[in-house]
Protein backbone atom coordinates (compact mmCIF):
# COMPACT_ATOMS: atom_id res chain seq x y z
CA UNK A 1 0.00 0.00 0.00
CA UNK A 2 1.36 3.90 -0.85
CA UNK A 3 1.46 4.85 2.78
CA UNK A 4 4.27 7.58 3.65
CA UNK A 5 5.04 10.27 5.45
CA UNK A 6 5.03 13.49 3.31
CA UNK A 7 7.26 16.26 3.18
CA UNK A 8 5.29 17.80 6.12
CA UNK A 9 5.65 14.68 8.40
CA UNK A 10 1.93 13.59 7.35
CA UNK A 11 1.31 10.21 6.83
CA UNK A 12 -0.10 10.12 3.13
CA UNK A 13 -2.25 7.83 0.95
CA UNK A 14 -0.87 8.27 -2.82
CA UNK A 15 0.17 11.81 -1.77
CA UNK A 16 -2.95 12.25 0.06
CA UNK A 17 -2.86 13.55 3.82
CA UNK A 18 -4.76 11.17 6.10
CA UNK A 19 -5.57 14.59 7.67
CA UNK A 20 -7.12 15.49 4.18
CA UNK A 21 -9.99 12.59 4.37
CA UNK A 22 -10.27 13.44 7.95
CA UNK A 23 -11.60 16.59 7.39
CA UNK A 24 -13.35 15.82 4.39
CA UNK A 25 -15.34 12.78 5.70
CA UNK A 26 -14.86 12.69 9.32
CA UNK A 27 -13.78 9.39 11.44
CA UNK A 28 -14.03 6.43 12.23
CA UNK A 29 -13.15 6.14 8.44
CA UNK A 30 -12.26 2.51 6.41
CA UNK A 31 -9.87 4.37 3.78
CA UNK A 32 -8.82 1.81 0.57
CA UNK A 33 -6.59 2.10 -1.70
CA UNK A 34 -7.90 0.66 -4.91
CA UNK A 35 -4.69 0.28 -6.88
CA UNK A 36 -3.91 -2.01 -4.27
CA UNK A 37 -7.44 -4.17 -4.42
CA UNK A 38 -6.72 -4.30 -7.67
CA UNK A 39 -3.12 -4.74 -8.22
CA UNK A 40 -3.69 -8.14 -5.43
CA UNK A 41 -6.02 -9.50 -7.87
CA UNK A 42 -3.82 -9.21 -10.75
CA UNK A 43 -1.41 -10.89 -8.50
CA UNK A 44 -3.61 -13.84 -8.26
CA UNK A 45 -4.46 -14.07 -12.49
CA UNK A 46 -0.91 -13.77 -12.92
CA UNK A 47 0.27 -16.23 -10.93
CA UNK A 48 -2.49 -18.86 -12.09
CA UNK A 49 -1.71 -18.13 -15.57
CA UNK A 50 2.41 -18.92 -15.07
CA UNK A 51 1.12 -22.19 -13.27
CA UNK A 52 -0.83 -23.20 -16.80
CA UNK A 53 -3.78 -24.60 -15.24
CA UNK A 54 -7.16 -23.81 -15.69
CA UNK A 55 -8.86 -21.74 -13.05
CA UNK A 56 -11.20 -19.58 -12.02
CA UNK A 57 -10.19 -17.04 -8.94
CA UNK A 58 -13.23 -15.31 -6.91
CA UNK A 59 -13.54 -13.03 -4.47
CA UNK A 60 -14.92 -14.15 -1.13
CA UNK A 61 -17.24 -11.46 -0.45
CA UNK A 62 -17.78 -11.73 3.13
CA UNK A 63 -14.53 -10.46 3.72
CA UNK A 64 -16.28 -6.90 2.74
CA UNK A 65 -18.93 -6.66 0.27
CA UNK A 66 -19.89 -3.15 -1.51
CA UNK A 67 -21.63 -2.38 -4.46
CA UNK A 68 -18.48 0.06 -5.93
CA UNK A 69 -16.14 -2.98 -4.93
CA UNK A 70 -18.04 -6.24 -6.58
CA UNK A 71 -18.06 -3.57 -9.82
CA UNK A 72 -14.05 -3.72 -9.46
CA UNK A 73 -13.99 -7.35 -8.90
CA UNK A 74 -16.40 -8.01 -11.98
CA UNK A 75 -13.34 -5.56 -13.84
CA UNK A 76 -10.75 -7.54 -12.92
CA UNK A 77 -12.32 -11.01 -13.89
CA UNK A 78 -13.02 -12.35 -10.32
CA UNK A 79 -15.93 -14.31 -9.69
CA UNK A 80 -18.29 -13.74 -6.48
CA UNK A 81 -18.68 -15.92 -3.42
CA UNK A 82 -21.77 -15.39 -1.25
CA UNK A 83 -22.88 -16.89 1.43
CA UNK A 84 -26.31 -15.00 2.31
CA UNK A 85 -29.07 -13.61 0.37
CA UNK A 86 -28.07 -10.25 1.26
CA UNK A 87 -24.71 -10.61 -0.20
CA UNK A 88 -26.23 -12.26 -3.36
CA UNK A 89 -28.51 -9.26 -3.38
CA UNK A 90 -25.34 -6.50 -2.96
CA UNK A 91 -23.73 -8.15 -6.06
CA UNK A 92 -26.76 -8.37 -7.99
CA UNK A 93 -27.63 -4.77 -7.27
CA UNK A 94 -24.41 -3.91 -8.33
CA UNK A 95 -24.69 -5.96 -11.64
CA UNK A 96 -22.28 -8.71 -10.92
CA UNK A 97 -23.23 -11.29 -13.67
CA UNK A 98 -24.92 -13.64 -11.84
CA UNK A 99 -23.26 -16.80 -13.77
CA UNK A 100 -19.96 -15.47 -12.13
CA UNK A 101 -21.33 -16.04 -8.75
CA UNK A 102 -21.04 -19.28 -6.29
CA UNK A 103 -23.61 -19.73 -3.79
CA UNK A 104 -22.15 -21.21 -0.05
CA UNK A 105 -23.27 -21.89 3.06
CA UNK A 106 -23.80 -24.67 5.58
CA UNK A 107 -27.51 -23.52 6.04
CA UNK A 108 -29.08 -21.85 3.10
CA UNK A 109 -32.49 -21.63 3.28
CA UNK A 110 -35.45 -22.33 0.85
CA UNK A 111 -35.93 -18.38 0.22
CA UNK A 112 -32.32 -18.17 -0.52
CA UNK A 113 -31.74 -21.39 -2.54
CA UNK A 114 -34.89 -19.74 -4.58
CA UNK A 115 -33.53 -16.38 -5.03
CA UNK A 116 -30.20 -17.68 -6.55
CA UNK A 117 -32.08 -20.40 -8.95
CA UNK A 118 -34.14 -17.41 -10.05
CA UNK A 119 -30.96 -14.61 -10.48
CA UNK A 120 -29.29 -17.99 -12.43
CA UNK A 121 -26.10 -17.92 -10.37
CA UNK A 122 -23.02 -20.21 -11.56
CA UNK A 123 -22.66 -22.82 -8.45
CA UNK A 124 -24.27 -23.97 -5.27
CA UNK A 125 -21.86 -25.75 -3.16
CA UNK A 126 -23.56 -27.84 -1.45
CA UNK A 127 -22.81 -28.59 2.51
CA UNK A 128 -25.24 -31.16 3.31
CA UNK A 129 -27.04 -34.05 2.58
CA UNK A 130 -30.74 -32.21 3.25
CA UNK A 131 -29.36 -29.57 0.85
CA UNK A 132 -29.26 -31.73 -2.21
CA UNK A 133 -33.04 -32.57 -1.43
CA UNK A 134 -34.16 -29.08 -1.04
CA UNK A 135 -32.29 -27.55 -4.15
CA UNK A 136 -33.66 -30.97 -6.59
CA UNK A 137 -37.07 -29.75 -5.48
CA UNK A 138 -37.02 -26.31 -6.07
CA UNK A 139 -35.19 -26.25 -9.46
CA UNK A 140 -37.13 -27.00 -12.47
CA UNK A 141 -33.50 -27.20 -15.09
CA UNK A 142 -30.28 -28.35 -14.57
CA UNK A 143 -28.20 -26.65 -11.57
CA UNK A 144 -24.21 -27.27 -11.46
CA UNK A 145 -23.04 -27.71 -7.91
CA UNK A 146 -19.89 -28.37 -6.07
CA UNK A 147 -19.71 -30.85 -2.81
CA UNK A 148 -18.15 -29.17 0.13
CA UNK A 149 -16.26 -31.77 1.93
CA UNK A 150 -14.20 -31.69 5.47
CA UNK A 151 -11.07 -33.20 4.50
CA UNK A 152 -10.06 -33.38 8.37
CA UNK A 153 -6.93 -31.42 8.12
CA UNK A 154 -6.28 -29.07 10.42
CA UNK A 155 -5.17 -25.39 9.60
CA UNK A 156 -2.63 -23.55 11.56
CA UNK A 157 -4.31 -20.40 12.81
CA UNK A 158 -7.01 -19.11 15.37
CA UNK A 159 -9.40 -22.44 16.27
CA UNK A 160 -12.54 -19.41 15.63
CA UNK A 161 -11.16 -19.39 11.89
CA UNK A 162 -10.25 -23.01 11.44
CA UNK A 163 -13.08 -24.73 9.60
CA UNK A 164 -11.21 -28.28 8.45
CA UNK A 165 -11.05 -30.29 11.23
CA UNK A 166 -13.44 -33.33 11.47
CA UNK A 167 -15.76 -31.50 14.48
CA UNK A 168 -16.88 -28.63 12.15
CA UNK A 169 -20.47 -27.57 10.74
CA UNK A 170 -19.22 -26.95 7.59
CA UNK A 171 -19.14 -29.51 4.67
CA UNK A 172 -19.72 -33.55 4.71
CA UNK A 173 -16.32 -35.59 6.11
CA UNK A 174 -14.38 -37.54 3.97
CA UNK A 175 -13.30 -39.61 7.05
CA UNK A 176 -17.37 -40.98 8.37
CA UNK A 177 -18.46 -41.83 4.70
CA UNK A 178 -20.68 -38.56 4.65
CA UNK A 179 -18.82 -36.98 1.72
CA UNK A 180 -19.47 -40.14 -0.49
CA UNK A 181 -23.25 -40.19 0.56
CA UNK A 182 -22.99 -36.73 -0.77
CA UNK A 183 -21.72 -37.56 -3.76
CA UNK A 184 -24.17 -40.28 -4.45
CA UNK A 185 -26.66 -38.22 -3.71
CA UNK A 186 -26.49 -35.64 -5.88
CA UNK A 187 -25.55 -38.33 -8.45
CA UNK A 188 -28.99 -40.02 -8.00
CA UNK A 189 -30.71 -36.39 -7.90
CA UNK A 190 -33.25 -35.19 -11.03
CA UNK A 191 -31.68 -31.69 -11.37
CA UNK A 192 -28.24 -31.41 -9.77
CA UNK A 193 -24.87 -31.45 -11.71
CA UNK A 194 -21.79 -32.64 -10.15
CA UNK A 195 -19.12 -30.29 -11.60
CA UNK A 196 -16.50 -30.96 -8.53
CA UNK A 197 -15.78 -30.55 -4.80
CA UNK A 198 -14.98 -27.83 -2.85
CA UNK A 199 -12.72 -27.56 0.80
CA UNK A 200 -11.79 -24.68 3.17
CA UNK A 201 -9.50 -25.67 5.64
CA UNK A 202 -9.27 -22.02 7.28
CA UNK A 203 -8.14 -18.67 7.45
CA UNK A 204 -5.47 -16.14 7.61
CA UNK A 205 -3.03 -19.70 7.62
CA UNK A 206 0.76 -19.04 6.89
CA UNK A 207 2.11 -21.09 4.25
CA UNK A 208 0.90 -23.86 2.16
CA UNK A 209 1.24 -27.09 4.10
CA UNK A 210 -2.32 -27.93 5.06
CA UNK A 211 -3.71 -26.81 1.68
CA UNK A 212 -1.19 -29.44 -0.33
CA UNK A 213 -2.03 -32.03 2.50
CA UNK A 214 -5.68 -31.70 1.87
CA UNK A 215 -5.18 -31.42 -1.94
CA UNK A 216 -3.26 -34.63 -2.32
CA UNK A 217 -5.92 -36.26 0.34
CA UNK A 218 -8.83 -35.00 -1.50
CA UNK A 219 -7.68 -36.48 -4.99
CA UNK A 220 -6.66 -39.93 -3.87
CA UNK A 221 -10.24 -39.85 -2.42
CA UNK A 222 -11.53 -39.15 -5.53
CA UNK A 223 -9.57 -41.73 -7.46
CA UNK A 224 -10.38 -44.19 -5.19
CA UNK A 225 -13.68 -43.80 -5.14
CA UNK A 226 -13.43 -43.38 -9.13
CA UNK A 227 -15.33 -40.31 -9.14
CA UNK A 228 -14.82 -37.55 -11.61
CA UNK A 229 -14.98 -33.99 -11.11
CA UNK A 230 -14.06 -30.71 -13.73
CA UNK A 231 -13.66 -28.29 -10.90
CA UNK A 232 -11.78 -28.44 -7.46
CA UNK A 233 -12.44 -25.33 -5.21
CA UNK A 234 -9.54 -25.26 -2.65
CA UNK A 235 -11.56 -22.18 -0.75
CA UNK A 236 -9.48 -18.99 0.67
CA UNK A 237 -6.91 -18.53 3.38
CA UNK A 238 -3.73 -16.60 1.97
CA UNK A 239 -2.64 -14.64 4.93
CA UNK A 240 -1.75 -11.31 5.47
CA UNK A 241 0.61 -9.11 7.86
CA UNK A 242 -0.86 -7.32 10.22
CA UNK A 243 2.19 -6.76 12.26
CA UNK A 244 5.62 -7.05 11.70
CA UNK A 245 5.37 -10.61 13.36
CA UNK A 246 3.39 -12.14 10.50
CA UNK A 247 5.42 -13.37 8.50
CA UNK A 248 4.37 -12.43 4.31
CA UNK A 249 3.78 -15.69 2.17
CA UNK A 250 3.77 -14.38 -0.82
CA UNK A 251 0.75 -15.40 -3.35
CA UNK A 252 2.94 -16.15 -6.16
CA UNK A 253 5.46 -18.61 -4.03
CA UNK A 254 1.71 -20.18 -2.41
CA UNK A 255 -0.05 -20.61 -5.75
CA UNK A 256 3.29 -22.31 -7.30
CA UNK A 257 3.14 -24.61 -4.85
CA UNK A 258 -0.55 -25.31 -4.55
CA UNK A 259 -0.66 -25.74 -8.48
CA UNK A 260 2.94 -27.48 -8.59
CA UNK A 261 1.40 -30.14 -5.68
CA UNK A 262 -1.49 -30.48 -7.77
CA UNK A 263 -0.01 -31.34 -11.11
CA UNK A 264 1.79 -34.27 -9.40
CA UNK A 265 -0.58 -35.83 -7.32
CA UNK A 266 -3.01 -36.34 -10.28
CA UNK A 267 0.22 -37.42 -12.81
CA UNK A 268 0.65 -39.96 -9.67
CA UNK A 269 -2.50 -41.50 -10.16
CA UNK A 270 -3.22 -40.61 -13.44
CA UNK A 271 -6.34 -38.56 -12.68
CA UNK A 272 -7.21 -35.70 -14.89
CA UNK A 273 -6.45 -31.87 -13.92
CA UNK A 274 -9.17 -30.29 -12.63
CA UNK A 275 -9.82 -26.69 -12.99
CA UNK A 276 -8.51 -24.85 -9.90
CA UNK A 277 -10.91 -22.75 -8.73
CA UNK A 278 -10.07 -20.03 -5.63
CA UNK A 279 -11.84 -17.95 -3.91
CA UNK A 280 -9.56 -15.83 -1.17
CA UNK A 281 -11.11 -12.77 0.55
CA UNK A 282 -8.72 -11.20 3.20
CA UNK A 283 -6.16 -11.42 0.97
CA UNK A 284 -7.46 -9.57 -1.60
CA UNK A 285 -8.76 -6.63 0.77
CA UNK A 286 -7.06 -7.02 4.10
CA UNK A 287 -3.92 -5.07 3.54
CA UNK A 288 -5.53 -2.51 0.82
CA UNK A 289 -7.68 -1.08 4.05
CA UNK A 290 -7.14 1.28 6.83
CA UNK A 291 -8.67 2.71 9.80
CA UNK A 292 -8.91 6.11 10.73
CA UNK A 293 -9.41 7.55 14.26
CA UNK A 294 -9.54 10.69 16.17
CA UNK A 295 -8.05 10.51 19.83
CA UNK A 296 -9.93 11.67 22.56
CA UNK A 297 -9.74 10.72 26.25
CA UNK A 298 -6.21 9.94 27.31
CA UNK A 299 -5.79 8.09 30.45
CA UNK A 300 -2.53 7.78 32.85
CA UNK A 301 -2.88 5.03 34.62
CA UNK A 302 0.79 5.59 36.86
CA UNK A 303 2.84 2.42 36.44
CA UNK A 304 0.55 0.26 34.71
CA UNK A 305 -0.67 1.55 31.19
CA UNK A 306 -1.86 4.63 29.07
CA UNK A 307 -5.26 4.61 27.83
CA UNK A 308 -6.05 5.96 24.28
CA UNK A 309 -9.65 6.31 23.48
CA UNK A 310 -10.68 6.93 19.75
CA UNK A 311 -14.25 7.69 18.40
CA UNK A 312 -14.97 3.95 17.53
CA UNK A 313 -14.06 0.30 18.61
CA UNK A 314 -15.52 -2.37 18.73
CA UNK A 315 -18.55 -1.64 16.51
CA UNK A 316 -16.11 -1.42 13.89
CA UNK A 317 -13.13 -3.67 14.81
CA UNK A 318 -14.31 -6.78 16.71
CA UNK A 319 -11.61 -8.95 15.92
CA UNK A 320 -9.45 -7.95 18.43
CA UNK A 321 -12.15 -9.05 21.38
CA UNK A 322 -13.00 -11.89 19.30
CA UNK A 323 -9.72 -13.18 18.11
CA UNK A 324 -7.42 -11.53 20.22
CA UNK A 325 -6.11 -10.02 16.58
CA UNK A 326 -2.80 -7.98 16.82
CA UNK A 327 -2.23 -4.86 15.00
CA UNK A 328 -0.37 -1.94 13.79
CA UNK A 329 -1.09 1.62 14.82
CA UNK A 330 0.48 4.80 13.04
CA UNK A 331 0.40 8.03 14.39
CA UNK A 332 -1.03 9.60 11.12
CA UNK A 333 -0.94 13.55 11.54
CA UNK A 334 2.69 14.22 12.69
CA UNK A 335 5.60 12.21 12.50
CA UNK A 336 8.11 12.19 15.69
CA UNK A 337 10.83 11.32 17.48
CA UNK A 338 9.35 11.17 20.67
CA UNK A 339 10.25 8.31 23.18
CA UNK A 340 7.67 5.28 22.91
CA UNK A 341 5.61 4.35 25.64
CA UNK A 342 3.33 1.44 26.30
CA UNK A 343 -0.27 2.33 25.04
CA UNK A 344 -3.37 0.42 24.89
CA UNK A 345 -6.08 1.83 22.16
CA UNK A 346 -9.52 1.57 23.55
CA UNK A 347 -12.67 2.25 21.81
CA UNK A 348 -15.53 4.46 23.28
CA UNK A 349 -18.16 1.55 23.33
CA UNK A 350 -19.30 0.55 26.67
CA UNK A 351 -17.07 -2.67 27.76
CA UNK A 352 -13.98 -2.96 28.84
CA UNK A 353 -13.33 -5.35 26.05
CA UNK A 354 -13.65 -2.96 23.88
CA UNK A 355 -9.99 -2.45 23.01
CA UNK A 356 -8.60 -2.06 19.38
CA UNK A 357 -4.96 -2.55 20.23
CA UNK A 358 -3.44 -3.55 23.62
CA UNK A 359 0.13 -2.69 24.94
CA UNK A 360 1.52 -1.34 21.72
CA UNK A 361 4.38 1.14 21.32
CA UNK A 362 3.21 4.72 20.61
CA UNK A 363 4.76 7.99 20.72
CA UNK A 364 2.70 10.54 22.84
CA UNK A 365 -0.20 11.01 21.68
CA UNK A 366 -2.89 13.91 22.34
CA UNK A 367 -6.74 14.62 21.70
CA UNK A 368 -7.16 15.40 18.39
CA UNK A 369 -4.61 13.35 17.04
CA UNK A 370 -5.09 11.18 14.13
CA UNK A 371 -4.46 7.58 14.84
CA UNK A 372 -4.42 5.25 11.48
CA UNK A 373 -5.11 1.18 12.09
CA UNK A 374 -3.15 -0.90 9.06
CA UNK A 375 -4.95 -3.89 7.76
CA UNK A 376 -8.49 -3.16 8.40
CA UNK A 377 -9.53 -3.90 4.60
CA UNK A 378 -11.27 -7.25 5.57
CA UNK A 379 -13.79 -8.77 7.84
CA UNK A 380 -13.69 -4.73 9.45
CA UNK A 381 -16.30 -3.02 7.91
CA UNK A 382 -18.27 -6.03 7.19
CA UNK A 383 -18.45 -7.68 10.78
CA UNK A 384 -19.34 -3.76 11.99
CA UNK A 385 -22.38 -3.42 14.30
CA UNK A 386 -24.60 -0.93 15.63
CA UNK A 387 -23.90 -1.77 19.40
CA UNK A 388 -24.47 1.05 21.69
CA UNK A 389 -26.61 2.73 18.45
CA UNK A 390 -22.48 3.55 17.07
CA UNK A 391 -23.38 4.59 13.35
CA UNK A 392 -21.36 2.32 10.92
CA UNK A 393 -18.43 4.71 9.93
CA UNK A 394 -18.22 5.97 5.81
CA UNK A 395 -15.89 3.89 3.28
CA UNK A 396 -13.78 5.32 1.13
CA UNK A 397 -11.56 4.22 -1.72
CA UNK A 398 -8.73 6.31 -2.99
CA UNK A 399 -7.15 5.65 -6.43
CA UNK A 400 -4.23 7.19 -8.73
CA UNK A 401 -4.01 9.89 -6.17
CA UNK A 402 -8.24 10.86 -6.00
CA UNK A 403 -10.22 9.72 -3.35
CA UNK A 404 -14.09 9.38 -3.66
CA UNK A 405 -16.79 7.80 -0.90
CA UNK A 406 -17.92 4.67 -1.76
CA UNK A 407 -20.35 4.17 1.54
CA UNK A 408 -21.95 6.85 3.33
CA UNK A 409 -21.40 6.91 7.06
CA UNK A 410 -24.66 5.95 8.56
CA UNK A 411 -26.97 8.46 9.52
CA UNK A 412 -29.03 8.75 12.75
CA UNK A 413 -32.28 8.19 10.82
CA UNK A 414 -30.63 4.89 9.30
CA UNK A 415 -30.77 3.84 13.28
CA UNK A 416 -33.74 4.06 13.57
CA UNK A 417 -35.11 3.34 10.04
CA UNK A 418 -36.49 0.15 10.88
CA UNK A 419 -38.28 1.04 14.07
CA UNK A 420 -41.98 1.20 14.34
CA UNK A 421 -43.28 4.29 15.79
N1 LIG B 1 -14.21 -19.58 1.28
C1 LIG B 1 -14.89 -20.03 2.35
C2 LIG B 1 -15.77 -21.17 2.20
C3 LIG B 1 -14.76 -19.38 3.58
O1 LIG B 1 -15.43 -19.84 4.63
C4 LIG B 1 -13.93 -18.25 3.69
C5 LIG B 1 -13.79 -17.53 4.96
C6 LIG B 1 -13.24 -17.81 2.54
C7 LIG B 1 -13.41 -18.51 1.35
C8 LIG B 1 -12.33 -16.62 2.54
O2 LIG B 1 -11.26 -16.80 3.39
P1 LIG B 1 -10.05 -15.75 3.39
O3 LIG B 1 -9.37 -15.80 2.06
O4 LIG B 1 -10.63 -14.41 3.64
O5 LIG B 1 -9.20 -16.23 4.50
N2 LIG B 1 -13.95 -13.23 10.48
C9 LIG B 1 -12.68 -13.93 10.45
C10 LIG B 1 -12.49 -14.69 9.17
C11 LIG B 1 -13.59 -15.69 8.91
C12 LIG B 1 -13.39 -16.38 7.60
C13 LIG B 1 -14.60 -17.14 7.22
N3 LIG B 1 -14.49 -17.83 5.96
C14 LIG B 1 -11.57 -12.90 10.66
O6 LIG B 1 -11.88 -11.74 10.87
O7 LIG B 1 -10.40 -13.26 10.68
Amino acid sequence: MDLTYNEHNQLALQDIPLTELQETYGTPLFVYDENHIRNQCRRFHQSLKNSGVEYTVSYASKAFSSIQLFRIMNEENMGLDVVSDGELYTALKAGFPAEHIHFHGNNKTNEEIRYALEAGIGLFVVDSLSEVDRIDALANGPVDVLLRVNPGVEAHTHEFIQTGQEDSKFGLSLLHGLALKGIRKIEASRHLNLKGIHFHIGSQIFGTEGTTATIKKVIHWLNDHDIHIEKLNIGGGFSIQYTDEDVRYPIEDAIKEITDTLRSVCEEVDYPLPELMMEPGRAIVGEAGITLYTVGTIKDIPNTNTYVSIDGGMSDNIRTSLYDAKYTVKLANRRTEDQLIRTTIAGKLCESGDIIAKDISLPHVEAGDLLCVLATGAYHYSMASNYNQMRKPAVVFVKDGQHRLVIKRQSFEDLVANDVM
